[in-house]
């Protein structure tokens, strides 16, 4: 690849995926997320601040009617992706009776959704599924079902395409990986 190690906060990151690379993946689930739900009107719910470009490009291509709104998870954690993930910000949609899509990032020790997901069913949604851009296999600790997952990377730290190392990175397009 053309593109040369990065530093952010003094930590070296190399050339993991391209953007070109990760958008054939997008179009793959695209295209199944199509087939699956045509004439369902999905509720998309992107979990915010990591999502926000996947479900920009996943989203562009959903050729069905679909809703769109965003979440924030508020984790009153000690230690990183071992928080508990206790409050759901910004969810005012009844979810009722509705296909709900949930659009992360990256699904690593699927902490995250293991306390997100009891809080969307005791609404009684239709159904619930994730669609990742990424999903570390190696490092998931609880029994997801996870039908909609663009890419499995291996359990390494990765930064970019909206996955930032301490604040940093979430805005290149390619996406990096911790030397
Ligand atoms: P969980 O461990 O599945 O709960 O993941 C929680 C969150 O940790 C994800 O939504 C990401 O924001 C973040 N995360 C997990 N792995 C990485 C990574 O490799 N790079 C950057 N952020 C990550």
């Amino acid at each position: 690849m053309g593109h040369p190690v990065i530093t952010l906060h003094n930590k070296a990151f190399r050339p993991y995926l391209s953007a070109d690379e990760i958008a054939a993946a997008i179009d793959q689930l695209a295209s199944r997320l199509n087939a699956d739900y045509a004439g369902r009107r999905p509720l998309f719910v992107v979990v915010l601040t990591g999502g926000f470009m996947f479900a920009a490009d996943l989203l562009k291509r959903f050729t069905g009617d679909c809703e769109i709104v965003f979440i924030r998870v508020a984790s009153y954690e000690g230690t990183g992706s071992t928080g508990k993930v206790q409050e759901i910000m910004g969810l005012r949609e009844d979810v009722q009776g509705r296909d709900i899509i949930l659009v992360e990032d990256i699904v690593d020790t699927g902490t995250t959704l293991h306390h997100l997901l009891p809080t969307l069913q005791a609404n009684h949604p239709a159904s619930i599924e994730i669609a990742a851009m990424f999903y570390k296999p190696d490092s998931l600790r609880y029994p997801l079902t996870l039908n909609y997952m663009a890419m499995e990377i291996p359990n390494d730290f990765v930064v970019g395409y909206g996955l930032d190392y301490d604040g940093l990175g979430r805005n290149l397009p390619d996406v990096y990986v911790a030397e």
